[in-house]
């Protein structure tokens, strides 16, 4: 599969989904997009964690529930496009990420007892834009989670922030900002 962008951006005017769409202007390749304003995502529930755990249990993934991990295991790299919403990410996104860390998809546990990753992604880019000025590492439960994941469950190496902060400010050009960004960061 080609690249895998998970578009959790929520409004139709989304300066984030902005961004992310330059970027991905730049990008040469396949793109296949997954909008997550338009998917029903629902997380884990009673009845839910019942059919993943057997899932996992038995190693059958053939249920609709393992499908997001599935095509997420299969990328070849990934963009992940979010606003940066109470310190942290959207819930459908969070949600769509409980999904995709399925164990036996997406990674595994060795004997060890250590994390070993089914993945095929090597690079893992997560765009984002926030009203306020940038947080401390410590408050930032939105890339600092992301990349998380990334790097215990999916050892994916390169892990990337594009970020534009304080862009309600209304001294903030956020094309200016984009533009800044994205011209230092994208190889
Ligand atoms: C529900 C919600 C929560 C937000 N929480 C934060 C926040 O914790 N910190 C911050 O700097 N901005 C916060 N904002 C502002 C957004 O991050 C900012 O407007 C962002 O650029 C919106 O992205 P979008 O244009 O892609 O929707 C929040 C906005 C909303 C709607």
């Amino acid at each position: 599969m080609a690249l895998l962008f998970v578009n959790a951006c929520m409004r139709e005017e989304s300066r984030t989904e902005r961004l992310a769409r330059a970027w991905l202007e730049r990008y040469e390749g396949e793109v296949e997009e997954l909008r997550l304003a338009e998917l029903g995502v629902a997380p884990l529930d009673a009845e839910r964690l019942r059919t993943y755990s057997a899932g996992v249990a038995a190693a059958r993934y053939d249920d609709e529930l393992f499908a997001f991990a599935q095509q997420f295991a299969e990328a070849d790299e990934v963009l992940i496009a979010a606003p940066f919403w109470n310190y942290g990410i959207p819930a459908r996104l969070h949600a769509y990420l409980e999904l995709v860390c399925s164990q036996g998809v997406t990674f595994d546990v060795d004997a060890t007892g250590a994390y070993v990753s089914l993945v095929r992604a090597q690079r893992l880019t997560f765009i984002t834009t926030a009203g306020g000025a940038e947080p401390d590492e410590l408050d930032d439960h939105a890339f600092g989670y992301v990349r998380t994941l990334s790097t215990r469950f999916w050892h994916i190496p390169d892990v990337r922030c594009i970020a534009a902060w304080s862009a309600d400010a209304s001294s903030t050009s956020v094309d200016a900002v984009l533009r800044e960004i994205l011209g230092e960061e994208q190889s």
